[in-house]
């Protein structure tokens, strides 16, 4: 077995076209035919020949090929890369076309455009406690775990096993813990989705997802979808996600130990703030059997807090030197977010805390001296 650091430098090497040790950044929307070897489009078995000879970049480009490569291999299946995390999971809605969807909390973009599905086609949409009553042969359950904003995490395999019993199928959303902090396979899904944005873009500088499947056949037929759906990775997005994947195993390792040293911190000095810490999320306090099943590799780098008012919400932000107020997570720089800003549905006095690669007693520093601050002026 070749180990994931390895792969992440090299699970790309076979669609190398060009002598140059780092791939090249292609702009191309188009590329010259082959005018020693046409065949029509109707003469085509298939696809795959868009690795060698791409066409249009809404096809494919070479990056992208590339990262298809990169993925399939990191994430043990059949990898279709997007221009997002929602294009992403959009695309698995359009695929599995479900009557009816099951969402528990997660990401409030996925709950929106499982609105835009119901607005126009109907779907229905089920809490995760209504499967047993309601879930039929093709219908979907979606489960994010570990989830956002939280970080806490959902047993995987009862959700497999729930879901399967009524011939649903299971998709789990593991952007929050990507390998090799998680392996979601092992638990019985049917399709993995990440927001690429986050960890393995891990920079916060582009927008990409990914799917992944075990089936190749189910695999192609996302492919032919994405062409049409126009969801393609960006050209210069594909170049640069492919250089932070160099790196990538490195940074997740990094944060996730970051991460769990600082809850470790919180959650032992909580005494210490109790004019302003309400509550503390993160998989690393939950004492289920699963938890430590599910994440083998680290608890992932995010985690929640709740503090006593909305106004300490508002407070608290601006007295963090390292921890920067701005919406998402996974990039190498730490971030804190009063989730009110971005999400409608959420608990109104939660501050997400996405921790990045910085000196971990740094970040400690940082944030108590924030915490303190508040807990004197309370
Ligand atoms: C768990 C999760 N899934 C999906 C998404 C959507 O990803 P993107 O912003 O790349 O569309 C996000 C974005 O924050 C997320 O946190």
């Amino acid at each position: 077995m070749v180990h994931l650091a390895t792969e992440l430098i090299h699970g790309d090497d076979k669609d190398n076209r060009v002598t140059d040790v780092a791939p090249p950044i292609n702009v191309a929307t188009t590329f010259r035919y082959d005018n020693d070897d046409l065949v029509a489009w109707n003469d085509r078995e298939n696809l795959d020949f868009m690795e060698k000879q791409p066409i249009y970049s809404r096809l494919a480009h070479p990056n992208s090929t590339r990262l298809e490569s990169l993925f399939s291999k990191i994430l043990l299946g059949h990898a279709i890369i997007y221009s997002s995390g929602c294009s992403a999971f959009f695309a698995a809605m359009i695929h599995y076309n479900p009557k009816r969807v099951f969402m528990g909390q997660s990401y409030h973009g996925c709950r929106a455009i499982a609105n835009i599905l119901t607005r126009n086609f109907d779907v229905k949409q089920h809490t995760l406690d209504d499967i047993e009553q309601f879930a039929q042969k093709g219908d979907v359950v979606h489960l994010e775990t570990p989830v956002n904003p939280y970080g806490t995490s959902y047993d995987i395999q009862s959700f497999a096993d729930r879901a399967h019993a009524k011939g649903a199928f299971l998709i789990i959303d593991s952007t929050f813990a990507p390998p090799p902090l998680q392996d979601v396979w092992e638990f019985g899904c049917d399709m993995i989705m990440h927001s690429a944005t986050k960890y393995f873009g891990g920079h916060s500088d582009l927008l990409s997802g990914v799917l992944v499947v075990k089936d190749e056949e189910i695999s192609k037929k996302l492919r032919d979808d994405r062409i049409y759906l126009g969801t393609n990775v960006a050209n210069l997005e594909s170049f640069m996600l492919l250089r932070s994947l160099r790196t990538f195993e490195m940074r997740v390792l990094k944060q996730s130990d970051n991460a769990t040293k600082i809850v470790k911190f919180l959650n032992e000095n909580r005494t210490k703030y109790d004019k302003v810490l309400n509550k503390l999320y993160h998989s690393s306090l939950q004492t289920e059997d699963f938890v430590k099943r599910q994440l083998k590799g680290g608890y992932g780098p995010v985690f929640a807090l709740t503090l006593k008012s909305v106004d300490q919400c508002k407070k608290f932000p601006p007295q963090l030197k390292y921890f920067q107020h701005a919406t998402s997570l996974g990039g190498v720089e730490s971030l804190v977010e009063w989730r009110a800003l971005t999400d409608p549905y959420i608990d109104q006095t939660l501050i997400r805390v996405s921790v990045g690669c910085e000196n971990v007693d740094d970040l400690i520093k940082d944030l108590a001296g924030a915490l303190q601050y508040l807990q004197d002026s309370a």
